[in-house]
C-alpha cells in the first residue's frame, strides 16, 4: 500500500487540504498520514475541527509576530524526523506559504517525491505577493505531481518547461469545500445587525501590505463608511498583532464597523454569500467569490488569479487610498457597474478536485 503524507500549516491550506484528507482516507489503496506544521495555531485548529481532521503530527512551530526566518528554520528542523520515520511514497503540499516551500525543500533533501496541490499560479513578480511568489515557483522546480486548478495554471507550468505528463488540471479543492458550507437558512447575530444595510465584508493580512499600504486601505474604507449611511462593515480580523494594531488605529471605535474574531469557515462562506461587496487582499477569497457572484475589490497590485478578473467578479484596486475610495464609491452609487461584477461564474472546477487527485495518485504512484 502506498503512503501519502499531507503537510500544511495555515488556515487557507487547511481549508483546501482537509477535504482532500477526508477523500484520501476513504481510499483503501492508500495509507494517509497528516502532518501540520502549526505555522498558524488557533486559525488552523478552527479549520481542523470543522472538517474533523486529527493530525498524526503537529510540529507546533507558531510564535507571536514570527519572522520568515523563524518559520523556515523551525519547520525544517522539526519535519526531518517525521519524514524519516514515516518514509512516505509522496508528500502533498499546497499553494505557496512558507510551510509549503520548506516542507517541499525537506522532501527534496530526503529524495521524497512531492505533489503540489494548487500548482501553477503566478504573478511573476517576486515582491507581490511576498514571499508567496517565490515559494510557489520554487516548489514547481522540484514537484513530481502538479495539480493545477485551471488550464491557465497548467499553461504557466508548461511555459516553464514542466513535463506536461506530470500536470493534471483538477479544479481547485476550495470549490469542494464551498459545496458543503453554504446554507439557505443560515442565521447569525452579526448578519442581523447588518440586515437593513449594505454589508461589506473585509479581510486583510498580506505581509507586503503591513505598514503604510494597510493604513491607506483602511483610511479609504473609513471615509466611505462615514459618507454612506446605509453601509456597514464586518471585518473578521486576522490574528496577526501587526494587522490588529493598524485596524484598531484606523477603524476602531466606529459603530458601523464590527471588527470580530476570525470566523469559522462555514460562517465566513455564509457571510460572503450575504454581503453586497467584499474588500480583501486574500488569495482564497478571490477563488470563492466568483462562484458566489460577489464582487471583490482586491487590495493588491497583482493577482495570480486572473480567471476571476476575466470573469468580471474581481477588480484589482491596489493599495492607494484614492483608487480604493473611488472604486468602492462607484460600486455603491452605480448600479450598472455593480451588476456587471456580480454575475456568478466558476473558473475553478466542479467541486470534484479531491476525488480526481485521489484517483490520479492511486493510478500513478
Ligand atoms: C501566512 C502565509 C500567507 C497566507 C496566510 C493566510 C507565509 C509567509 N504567509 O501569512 O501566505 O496567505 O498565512 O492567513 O507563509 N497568528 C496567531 N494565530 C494564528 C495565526 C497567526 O496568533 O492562528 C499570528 C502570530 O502572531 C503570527 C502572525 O499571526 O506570528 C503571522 O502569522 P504568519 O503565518 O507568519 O503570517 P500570515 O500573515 O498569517
Ligand atoms: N476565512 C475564514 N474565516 C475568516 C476569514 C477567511 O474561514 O474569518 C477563509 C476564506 O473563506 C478563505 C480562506 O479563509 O477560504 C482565506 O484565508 P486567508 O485570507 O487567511 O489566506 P490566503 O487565501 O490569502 O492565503
Amino acid at each position: 500500500m502506498k503512503k501519502v503524507m499531507l503537510v500544511f500549516g495555515t488556515r487557507p491550506e487547511a481549508i483546501k487540504m482537509c477535504p482532500l484528507v477526508n477523500e484520501l482516507k476513504k481510499r483503501k489503496e492508500l495509507q494517509t498520514v497528516v502532518c501540520v506544521t502549526g505555522q498558524h495555531r488557533e486559525m488552523l485548529h478552527q479549520v481542523l475541527n470543522i472538517f474533523k481532521v486529527v493530525p498524526d503530527y503537529d510540529l507546533d512551530i507558531m510564535k507571536d509576530k514570527q519572522s520568515l526566518f523563524d518559520v523556515t528554520i523551525n519547520i525544517l528542523e522539526k519535519i526531518k524526523a517525521v519524514l524519516e520515520k514515516e518514509k512516505p511514497d509522496i508528500v502533498l503540499v499546497h499553494g505557496d506559504t512558507t510551510t509549503t516551500y520548506v516542507s517541499a525543500l525537506a522532501c527534496f533533501y530526503l529524495h521524497i517525491p512531492v505533489g503540489h496541490v494548487e500548482a501553477g499560479l503566478r504573478t511573476y513578480n517576486l515582491d507581490s505577493p511576498y514571499p508567496e511568489e517565490f515559494n510557489r515557483q520554487s516548489v514547481s522546480i522540484l514537484s513530481q505531481f502538479n495539480f493545477a486548478p485551471t488550464n491557465l495554471a497548467k499553461q504557466n507550468l508548461i511555459n516553464e518547461q514542466k513535463d506536461v505528463s506530470k500536470i493534471y488540471v483538477t479544479g481547485n479543492t476550495v470549490i469542494d469545500a464551498l459545496k458543503t458550507t453554504i446554507r439557505d437558512d443560515y442565521k447569525n447575530e452579526y448578519l442581523e445587525w447588518a440586515k437593513d444595510s449594505r454589508l461589506i465584508l473585509l479581510t486583510a493580512h498580506r505581509r507586503e501590505n503591513l505598514g503604510l499600504p494597510m493604513h491607506h486601505m483602511f483610511k479609504a474604507i473609513r471615509k466611505i463608511v462615514d459618507e454612506f449611511p446605509d453601509v456597514k462593515i464586518i471585518y473578521p480580523i486576522h490574528m496577526n498583532p501587526l494587522v490588529r494594531q493598524i485596524a484598531d488605529e484606523e477603524l476602531g471605535g466606529n459603530e458601523k464597523i464590527k471588527i470580530i474574531e476570525p470566523l469559522e469557515v462555514i460562517d465566513f462562506h455564509n457571510f460572503m454569500a450575504r454581503s453586497y461587496l467584499i474588500l480583501t487582499d486574500s488569495g482564497g477569497i478571490q477563488e470563492e467569490a466568483p462562484s458566489l457572484g460577489k464582487p471583490v475589490l482586491v487590495m493588491r497590485d497583482t493577482t495570480e488569479r486572473p480567471e476571476g478578473v476575466k470573469a468580471g467578479t474581481l477588480k484589482l484596486v491596489g493599495t492607494s487610498e484614492d483608487k480604493i475610495y473611488n472604486t468602492f464609491k462607484l460600486l455603491l452609487e452605480n448600479k450598472e457597474e455593480y451588476e456587471k461584477m456580480s454575475k456568478a461564474t466558476n473558473p475553478y472546477g466542479d467541486g470534484t478536485a479531491c476525488k480526481q487527485i485521489a484517483d490520479i495518485l492511486i493510478k500513478n504512484l
